[in-house]
């Protein structure tokens, strides 16, 4: 009898044990997602990753190296129409809106943000993911960065670029149309909510003012790559979300003048021109910015 007590309770310690061991393995399994993240740079052509990290405070980055991003699994893809090469070239590299997942975002932090060398942010929301399913680019031609071509203005385009198997635009906003974002140099990735990288940008008054809708759809895509808010979007340019709205509202003259052809007004511009923004683009932009010159409702 006593025998068999103590059969019982080795049996029991040896459940315990398989089920303390499960737990393990299923935190094992959580922990492994962030395996692939140094603390410190190794080597100059590691990813910088940062935003909302599992685990990580914030403000602080971590880095994956370029050989450990080979190691996850590669879309492979032949494409005639990425400006940023001249004819048909060969890309291979990770699926853009994989990488949250597999390098550990916190819980809804599932937008990326591509942030280049001159502080440009390509924004990547769950909309743009669905219809174009970008890629970071690890290959061309089955060549490492060092081996790509060099970029429009003659710089290289490493360590990372982003790229698309195909790009149809999935909206029109005006004389707007989605434009892929393809930036290269890029240098850091941070895995975001959504919501909350928007949140200082969302218009402060008038909401559903069709034009004022119109204009947020429009800088959203096109001038927070450059231009920032509250900490939100690029910092390419100095001038901030609240001085583009004075523009708009006290120089509406210059305002559109800048955004259609900057080059003439700064022949020193590091702006992207749009010259193809009519004069109902250009009025819902304004109509967008005056609203943050207006009195919170
Ligand atoms: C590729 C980056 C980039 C994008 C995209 C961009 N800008 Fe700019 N913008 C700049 C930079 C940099 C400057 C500072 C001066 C310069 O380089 O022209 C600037 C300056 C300006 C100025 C002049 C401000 C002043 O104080 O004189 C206006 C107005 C402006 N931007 C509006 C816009 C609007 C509106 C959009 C979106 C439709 C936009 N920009 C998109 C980079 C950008």
């Amino acid at each position: 009898m006593n025998r068999m007590t103590r059969k019982g309770w080795v049996w029991e310690a040896l459940a315990t044990l398989c089920v303390v061991a499960a737990l393990c393995r299923v935190s094992t399994v959580q922990a492994a997602q962030h395996w692939l993240l140094h603390k410190t740079r190794l080597h100059p052509d590691d990813l910088e990753i940062g935003g909302d990290l599992a685990g990580v405070e914030r403000g602080e980055t971590r880095f994956v190296s370029y050989n450990d991003l080979l190691t996850l699994p590669q879309e492979a893809y032949t494409v005639s129409t990425d400006s940023n090469f001249v004819g048909t070239v060969k890309i291979s590299g990770v699926a853009l809106e994989k990488l949250p997942a597999m390098l550990g975002a916190a819980s809804g932090a599932a937008m990326v943000i591509a942030i280049c060398d001159d502080s440009y942010n390509a924004h990547y929301p769950a909309e743009y993911f669905s219809a174009h399913h970008p890629v970071l680019v690890l290959k061309v031609n089955g060549l490492p960065p060092a081996q790509w071509p060099k970029g429009s203005d003659g710089s290289a385009m490493g360590p990372y670029m982003i790229s698309h198997p195909s790009f149809t635009s999935a909206f029109h906003v005006l004389a707007h149309a989605d434009e892929p974002q393809v930036p290269w140099s890029v240098l850091r990735l941070d895995f975001r909510n959504e919501l909350e990288v928007y949140a200082p940008i969302v218009p402060r008054s008038r909401a559903h003012d069709a034009a004022v809708h119109d204009g947020y759809a429009i800088a959203r895509q096109n001038c927070f790559r450059c231009h920032a808010s509250e900490g939100e979007g690029g910092t390419k340019s100095p001038v901030q979300w609240d001085d583009l709205a004075g523009k708009a509202i006290n120089a509406p003259g210059y305002f559109d003048a800048y955004v259609t052809a900057p080059k003439k007004i700064n022949s020193h511009t590091q702006m992207a021109a749009s010259p193809q923004y009519d004069a109902g683009t250009l009025a819902a932009l304004r109509a967008y910015f005056a609203t943050f010159k207006e009195t919170r409702p």
